[in-house]
């Protein structure tokens, strides 16, 4: 029987969670419970939560956690990270502890400008084209003052508009080219709706409007974070040796995609923790890093290391376009608990604190593949999650952990470790 249905969304929580079960499980209680587990006690707060989108049957749980430790432009952060991924919030702490008494972090915004189009096709003159834009200009801006009138008040509002020509990369194809500054907001209602009302305006019976939307690409709007220290800071056994290694990881993913994709996603691991941790929008975070990633026709790292008269420089340049006020930033609780753990900061400062965060994490990272391997670190993680799998006490989790020190942990092993064990006593 076919399980297309009409009116879904109509359906009370309960009616679709039945339905689910019914059309596609078999063991219909279990799953049910599952589902049910998952709903918070608080009504209202589920409430919140069942409104963030359509058709909310649960909630789905990712750990909260804090890396403590940053100094960044000689303030003091704990910054907090919603992660999946085991050794992410370690590595970070860790890093950040490091660096704590090495200077910190230093960071800086260097652009924050967000970019819109409408697209639209025209098959008339050319110049006629160009005369009816300059006509209209001021009164595309008139057109949305409503909409930017307390955008203004903040500082931000429309930068500029352009016409530009794309008819060389597709017949009748032209946009209105539009830059935003949008302050403390992500902006993304803000530009779609000034947008909106430009084409509104703009259309007449030869211009036949596509599309008006904002851009993910956002090239100005970036920031840059650094660190940097005496080589014989570093430590370890041999810092030069380190320094140099490095370095090599670095140039390696600035000439070879495949090892960059890997790098960059490291660095991710750190931003999108912090992304979601305040409640921005990581899918558009993560389209726009990976488009300036590959801005020069080729994919490459958004880190770059320099050695230099005996010092060690790493520095991240990354377009973020974020949001402290609006969107969910102020609706979830959780989001609005993490940006005041971060001391309620401008959209600017955040870039900032996320930029650092990245930075951490892929140093970590390069730091592990570079000397003792990333499965050590890796593996250890592992090996607690298999152990509280199976259930084991913190005594047995000791004695395996201790057991498996040095050696290669493998699902199989651990579970055949952990029998023995148990079954010794
Ligand atoms: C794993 O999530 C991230 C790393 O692969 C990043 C890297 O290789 O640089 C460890």
């Amino acid at each position: 029987m076919s399980k297309i249905i009409s009116g879904f969304s109509k359906l009370t929580k309960e009616e679709k969670i039945n339905w689910l079960a019914t059309n596609y499980f078999t063991n219909q209680p279990e799953i049910i419970s599952t589902i049910k587990q998952y709903w918070n006690d608080d009504k209202k707060l589920q409430q919140l939560h069942d409104d963030f989108i359509e058709n909310t049957i649960s909630n789905f749980y990712m750990p909260y956690g804090l890396a403590p430790n940053f100094k960044i432009n000689n303030r003091e952060y704990v910054i907090p990270m919603v992660v999946e991924e085991s050794s992410v919030v370690a590595a970070a702490s860790l890093v950040a502890k490091f660096w704590s008494i090495r200077g910190g972090f230093k960071a800086e915004v260097i652009s924050t400008t967000k970019i819109g189009q409408v697209h639209f096709m025209y098959n008339g003159d050319k110049e006629a084209l160009q005369e009816y834009f300059s006509q209209k200009k001021d009164a595309l801006r008139s057109a949305t003052a409503s909409i930017t009138k307390n955008m203004e008040k903040r500082g931000g509002g429309i930068l500029d508009i352009q016409l530009v020509d794309k008819t060389e990369k597709l017949d009748n194809y032209y946009q209105l080219y539009v830059t935003f500054e949008t302050v403390d907001s992500m902006g993304a209602n803000f530009i779609n709706s000034c947008l909106e009302v430009i084409a509104k305006e703009f259309r007449n019976d030869e211009i036949e409007i596509v599309m008006s939307i904002l851009s993910n690409f956002v090239p100005d709007c970036l920031v840059r974070a650094e660190v940097s220290c005496k080589i014989e800071e570093l430590g370890g056994d041999n810092p030069q040796k380190f320094a140099q290694k490095f370095h090599q990881a670095v140039q390696i993913a600035e000439v070879e995609p495949y090892r960059a994709v890997t790098h960059n996603k490291g660095i991710m691991n750190g931003i999108d923790a912090v992304v979601l941790a305040t409640g921005n929008d990581f899918r558009a975070v993560e389209a726009g890093v990976h488009a300036y990633a590959s801005r020069s026709g080729q994919y490459k790292s958004l880190t770059h290391c320099e050695i230099e008269n005996g010092i060690f420089r790493f520095w991240i340049e990354i377009p973020l376009a974020l949001g402290t006020v609006g969107g969910l930033t102020s609706l979830h609780p959780m989001a609005k608990l993490s940006l005041e753990m971060l001391q309620k900061p401008s959209a600017r400062e955040l870039m900032i604190i996320m930029a650092t965060a990245g930075l951490a994490q892929n140093f970590a990272a390069l730091r592990a593949l570079t000397t003792k391997g990333i499965q050590h670190g890796h593996m250890k993680m592992h090996l607690m999650n298999i152990l509280n799998q199976l259930g084991a006490n913190d005594t047995e989790k000791k004695e395996v952990a201790d057991y498996f020190e040095g050696k290669t942990v493998t699902h199989n092993a651990v579970v055949d470790k952990f029998n023995e064990l148990r079954n010794s006593k």
